[in-house]
């Protein structure tokens, strides 16, 4: 289940209700999809290889194709992040900086976890999201994303449009006339 963390309060927001109405007043779709019992034995392993990965994204295939009834979603894939993959600092050190897609961001963390920053209506709050949490950024929202120490993480990324993926930079001091 989803933490949420703000100025505003001492202690992190985690009753589910309460979770996805802060998310849902600041346009984020937040939902909790239980992963198969079949999914499991792929979910524990490490480290996957490019026939696990598909078979895991076929045992899930049911949330894309609701997904895919709901919205235009087209394309998904796996990302499949652990300290042993080579090049893991210079691949998250893209994400870890304000920025916005101009496509909406949409993961399913189907094991591990991570942290989402944001800053939306003027407030910034961070969101730890972790097994089966799906989240759905709207395009165009600042935030950033980091792993927590445990640096593991396995999502299904799901794509309206490709081309709208790249991340685009914002300065921290531009983040309060950005809405
Ligand atoms: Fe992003």
């Amino acid at each position: 289940m989803a933490e949420i963390f703000t100025s505003k309060s001492k202690d992190p927001i985690s009753k589910p209700e309460e979770v996805r109405n802060f998310l849902k007043n600041k346009g984020i779709e937040y939902r909790f999809w239980d992963a198969h019992a079949q999914s499991k034995p792929l979910l524990s392993m490490d480290s996957l290889n490019d026939g696990q990965k598909e078979e895991l994204l076929l045992s899930f295939e049911n949330r894309f194709e609701e997904l895919k009834s709901e919205y235009s979603y087209k394309s998904r894939d796996m990302i499949v992040l652990n300290p042993e993959i080579p090049g893991l600092d210079a691949m998250l050190a893209k994400f870890d900086k304000w920025h916005y897609h101009t496509d909406d961001e949409v993961r399913y963390i189907i094991d591990g976890s991570g942290i989402f920053g944001f800053h939306i209506q003027g407030e910034k709050f961070e969101v730890k999201v972790s097994q089966n949490d799906f989240i759905s950024v709207p395009a165009n929202t600042n935030h950033w994303f980091k792993l927590d120490e445990n640096k593991k993480i396995k999502a299904i990324r799901y794509f309206q449009d490709m081309s709208g993926w790249t991340p685009v930079y914002i300065n921290e001091s531009d983040l309060v006339t950005i809405q």
